[in-house]
């Protein structure tokens, strides 16, 4: 894609994240949250987050403040106007995010592409609030996103080949792989992974072992980086409870309903490590 200039909606967990990958992989990035007080965050977090890669001797403190002169942030979502691909990363709502692509559609140029990092709301419904559903696809980055090989690549019904291979080809730039995905419920990563961080609930909840028993079962029996319990509280037990209600929704079968303990701590509160308190205690 010749324009190089990069609008990323959202300075939350990963909005920032993808901001620092593009600007990182020489992208101009326009960063846009609602509030500055948000967008000042996430700036602070990209800041904090290249500063461990001057510290570890991977880059030096000129090239990071290059990264880092390279996003502009911003409250307007005007300011995206002229770029040639749009990455939405905010809240999980349907109706916001139909509006702001609405909104996007009438803002960008013509062949400007919209993706969207949702992990589990359809590419091809959303793709439907636009003029442009075949220049509109998934790009779902995975948390931490400047260490995360991955970037799925979700294809809505209408996606053209054009669009899958820019995006493909910038997701490479990136130093990621991209991998090509479907669109359904889940796609493949929260399909695979939030069922089993399910039945970790259901074992929990059955009473057959402690967090801390379950979770070291998966980390030294199965290699994982991070227990499945562990991994909920840092994804977020609200994001984990959502996906599973769009899996079981969406596919319709009862071995993706949600474990009663998940729900029962999403009505408390207790969102995993953003909220200080989830399967363990972060306070
Ligand atoms: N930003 C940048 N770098 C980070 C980082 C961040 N937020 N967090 C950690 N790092 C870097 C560290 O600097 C360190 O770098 P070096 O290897 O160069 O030293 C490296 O990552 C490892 O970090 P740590 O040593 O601090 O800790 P760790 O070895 O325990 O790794 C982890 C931390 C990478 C998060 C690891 O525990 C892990 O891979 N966990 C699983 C993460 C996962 O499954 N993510 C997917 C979640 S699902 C999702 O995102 C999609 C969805 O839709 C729900």
């Amino acid at each position: 894609m010749t324009n190089r200039k990069i609008g990323v909606i959202g300075a939350g967990t990963m909005g920032n994240g993808i901001a620092h990958v593009f600007a990182q992989g020489g992208f101009d990035v326009v960063l846009q949250d609602l509030e500055d007080s948000f967008v000042a965050r996430g700036m602070a977090t990209i800041d904090k987050n290249l500063q461990r890669g001057v510290d570890k001797g991977r880059m030096t403190a000129e090239e990071k403040a290059e990264v880092l002169g390279r996003i502009q942030s911003t409250t307007n979502l005007d300011d995206l106007a002229g770029c040639g691909l749009v990455v939405e990363a905010v809240i999980e709502k349907l109706e916001i995010k139909t509006e702001l692509f609405k909104k996007l559609d009438a803002l960008l140029d013509e062949n400007a592409i919209i993706a969207s990092n949702t992990s589990s709301i359809s590419i091809t419904k959303l793709a439907a609030a636009t003029n442009r559903p075949d220049k509109f696809i998934g790009m779902h980055f995975m948390n931490p996103v400047p260490v995360m090989k991955l970037v799925e690549i979700i294809r809505g019904i209408a996606t053209s080949d054009e669009t899958y291979k820019a995006v493909a080809d910038m997701t490479a730039e990136l130093g990621k792989t991209g991998v090509e995905v479907n669109d359904y419920p889940g796609f493949i990563s929260n399909r695979i992974l939030l069922p089993m961080i399910n039945e970790a609930i259901y074992a929990l909840y059955e009473g057959v072992a402690t967090a801390e028993a379950i979770d070291s079962v998966m980390k030294l029996g199965m290699n994982h980086p991070m227990g499945p319990l562990t991994l909920a509280d840092f994804i977020g037990l609200d994001t984990c409870l959502f996906i599973m209600r769009v899996l079981h929704e969406g596919l319709g079968d009862s071995k993706y309903r949600p474990c009663p303990l998940l729900v029962k701590m999403v009505d408390a509160g207790w969102l995993g490590r953003k909220s200080g308190k989830g399967f363990y205690d972060y306070k």
